[in-house]
């Protein structure tokens, strides 16, 4: 079943109403606060309208006048108080009660009121993937590597609000000068797929293949920038280092260069897809399950471990799983001169099927240089679509999942918690600092260096 015109807020409250219509309670508040119907019947499609939903979400874009294909989320929907958002995520409680019931205008006044009286004294970085009402206080917006750059290269803010996610806040306090503090908004803005892979989970597995192979010695272990402080340490530790979307290749080939075989965690489409791009053949890229019990060798078999040139930990994230081969050919078919461009974290025939794939900054840069008139369908984070939509005017740009859900966990950076630790900056108060502890710090950053390190 298809639904067009949701609205992708996490999906905590849905029920089957009698008429089959699955609606969700948070969702429907937030639509009536935002003049729109709830979702009902007639914005679900049918099986045959399913096949091509394109038509029926230009006919329901069409009703509420809104020019592009793209889940609502984006286009406009308003800043709700936080109390009124909190019913359907999981957000970091102890926030001052004050806090709670503030409204959009305040919130905005009161973020640019602090940010003007501490001047200098803060910088705010912001990823593409953050809502507008964050976005427009960044200091400085980019990709996870262009933001961990940023933290390496420029010492002069005592303070850096980190408008991201936890990995990547703990990645800027790892490389920024010794007096500077790194505050994530909401302590909760997390990754799922960071957690795919816990840090006992990758030891036990490094073990095992230790035990597998004699020796580690020919192994670099190769993390994605999304994975915890301990992990990016873990690599430091064992000649490995980390990489980002914008320069995994490069990582790669300079992991190969040390060593005959990589571990890669905790994204297997990011290595998959990068491993392919090397020319490395799929069937020497296995996949390491860490939900097998220890001592199983991740469900490998001997011959596939013995062959094997990557090994990919089991890891996804669950935003970019869900574009799909036929969801480009429905594109394709509906608009025959579409260019798709995808994250490579999509799925290995996903990423073949589109015409190009990077990084968030990447896929920004694809649409602002594309020419005038172009179509471009866009397999990423939902926020970040619908900013460009915004800024590329002369060009269609949609979500290649008409009912694509945002990042819920960047989403969870509310300005509530912003105008919070912004006030608290002006009264001298610290909160949700992100301190990676020394122990894990001095490793971690080496294998942060190794990756700034490759030109
Ligand atoms: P980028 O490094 O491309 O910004 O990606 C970060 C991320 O979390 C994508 O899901
Ligand atoms: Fe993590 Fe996926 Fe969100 Fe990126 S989009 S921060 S990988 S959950």
């Amino acid at each position: 079943m298809v639904y067009a015109k949701a609205l992708c807020v996490p999906d905590t409250q849905s029920v089957d109403a009698p008429d089959g219509t699955r609606l969700t309670a948070a969702r429907d508040r937030i639509r009536r606060r935002n003049g729109l119907p709830p979702m009902t019947t007639n914005t679900r499609l049918n099986e045959k309208q399913a096949a091509n939903p394109y038509v029926e979400v230009d006919k329901i874009l069409a009703e509420f006048n809104t020019p592009q294909i793209q889940c609502e989320t984006d286009s406009g929907i308003a800043t709700i108080p936080l109390a009124e958002e909190v019913s359907f995520g999981s957000w970091q409680p102890e926030i001052p009660e004050e806090y709670w019931a503030l409204e959009a205008d305040e919130l905005e006044q009161r973020i640019r009121s602090a940010r003007a009286r501490l001047g200098e004294q803060v910088v705010i970085l912001g990823h593409h993937y953050q809502r507008e009402d964050i976005v427009q206080f960044a200091d400085e917006r980019g990709d996870s590597f262009a933001l961990a750059q940023y933290a390496a290269e420029r010492g002069e803010s005592p303070y850096i609000v980190f408008c991201g996610v936890h990995f990547m806040a703990e990645a800027a306090d790892i490389l920024a000068a010794p007096h500077q503090q790194v505050i994530l908004p909401n302590i909760e803005a997390g990754c799922s797929m960071a957690d795919m892979a816990a840090a006992p989970d990758v030891y036990s597995a490094w073990r095992e293949l230790e035990e597998f192979f004699g020796s580690t010695d020919d192994i670099i272990p190769v993390t994605y920038m999304n994975s915890a402080a301990s992990l990016k340490a873990f690599c430091g530790e064992h000649g490995g280092v980390v990489c980002t979307s914008s320069n995994a290749v490069k990582v790669l080939e300079w992991a190969f260069e040390q060593g005959k075989r990589v571990f890669f965690f905790p994204d297997q489409h990011l290595g998959r897809n990068t491993g392919h791009a090397m020319g490395i053949p799929l069937d020497e890229m296995v996949l390491w399950n860490w939900r097998r019990p220890a001592g199983s060798l991740g469900g490998l078999a001997p011959d596939q471990l013995e062959g094997s040139r990557i090994i990919l930990w089991q890891g996804h994230c669950s935003v970019h799983q869900r574009f799909s081969l036929k969801q480009i050919e429905q594109a394709r078919q509906h608009f025959p001169d579409v260019q798709i461009v995808v994250h490579p974290e999509c799925r290995f025939e996903v990423v073949q099927a589109a015409d190009a794939n990077g990084s968030t900054a990447f896929i920004a840069r694809y649409v602002a240089e594309a020419p005038a008139g172009s179509v471009i369908g866009v397999g990423t984070e939902i926020n970040l679509v619908s900013r460009l939509a915004k800024e590329n005017p002369d060009k269609t740009v949609f979500c290649l999942d008409p009912v694509v859900c945002p990042c819920s966990t960047m989403y969870r950076v509310h300005p509530a918690y912003l105008a919070w630790v912004m006030e608290s900056l002006e009264r001298g108060e610290v909160v949700n600092r992100i301190e990676v502890p020394e122990a894990i710090k001095a490793n971690a950053k080496i294998a942060l260096e190794r990756m700034l390190a490759l030109k």
